[in-house]
């Protein structure tokens, strides 16, 4: 897929309804990701169920969405916009998502998120954290899929982990890979009120934002070394401005997206990532993200 820059919207925030996705894109974000969509519409979980906290975020959304035929009829109308459009799916099940995948394969998007690895879903684990599922998954999915299907994983925070995952994508190849989701089940307290800052799972969700930015960019390196840089990385997790794109870019990734700046900013943070990011490589003497993709020195 070209872009025009390498900066674009996470599967998530403000990209539910056909009005939000026209806002990314009339935006400078250089593709467009559709919220995580389920076979049927979901009303997602109780609110509150996302709060803007000290760094970052947490939110407990549960996969409120349309319901694929949705999207896959926004993809029609996206197209206008002249930038890749990503469909982002999450069934609830292998079955789901290969019967999502078939209705997407005859539609115009140009790439598919396979999202494992969302932390809000009640009595449902992640399938990220379970390698057997995730392997299944990946054999019913990637081998039906006409267009090219990306993974969202969860965070790693093991390196045995990190080299069981690496080695079940490989196996499977996707396209991309997406690191990471938000870490879930997190609790914010608010003292004051004695309270957690959501209501669903207890107050429990998934965090975002820059509290996450050291894992994301662990995740996005170690994806990269154990890929040997063959499956391109998309970073995700507490991307605010060209300084942190430029680290995720340094760490391997190819791409980034921004979810909880986009949340608190508004549409205007993928320009202003972008520009800054330019800003930087031109004052260190880059012309390109080839120039230094990867190129991270142990001091
Ligand atoms: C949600 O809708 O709960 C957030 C999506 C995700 O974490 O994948």
């Amino acid at each position: 897929m070209a872009l025009r820059t390498c900066v674009f919207n996470a599967a998530g925030p403000k990209d539910v309804t056909l009005d939000e996705l026209e806002t990314i894109g009339k935006s400078r974000a250089s593709a467009i990701v559709m919220k995580s969509c389920t076979l049927e519409p979901r009303q997602g979980n109780e609110e509150p169920r996302y709060s803007d906290v000290e760094k970052g975020s947490i939110n407990s959304m549960g996969l409120p969405n349309l319901g694929y035929r949705e999207y896959v009829k926004f993809a029609d109308a996206l197209k206008k916009h002249g930038k890749p459009v990503i469909a982002s799916v999450s069934g609830l099940c292998t079955a789901d998502n290969v019967e999502i995948i078939k209705s997407f394969n005859d539609s115009p998007v140009d790439a598919i998120e396979l999202n494992l690895s969302c932390p809000n879903i009640k009595g449902k684990p992640q399938i990220g954290y379970d390698f057997a599922q995730m392997d299944e998954v990946l054999r019913e999915t990637t081998k039906m899929c006409k267009k090219p299907i990306g993974v969202k994983l969860p965070p790693y925070f093991d390196f045995v982990h990190f080299e069981e995952a690496a080695r079940i994508l490989k196996k499977h190849n996707p396209a991309f890979i997406t690191c990471i989701n938000s870490i879930g089940n997190a609790l914010v307290i608010d003292a004051d009120k004695e309270s957690t800052v959501i209501r669903p799972k207890g107050g429990f969700g998934g965090l975002g934002g820059a509290y996450i930015k050291p894992t994301a960019l662990a995740n996005a390196r170690k994806f990269y070394e154990l890929t040997g840089g063959k499956i391109p990385i998309v970073g995700v997790g507490g991307v605010f401005t060209g300084r942190d794109a430029f680290e995720f870019i340094l760490a391997g990734a190819t791409a980034v997206q921004i979810g909880t700046a986009f949340m608190q900013e508004g549409a205007g943070v993928f320009e202003r990532v972008a520009d800054e990011l330019m800003l930087l490589l031109k004052t260190k003497g880059y012309d390109s993200l080839d120039d230094f993709r990867g190129k991270l020195k142990t001091c």
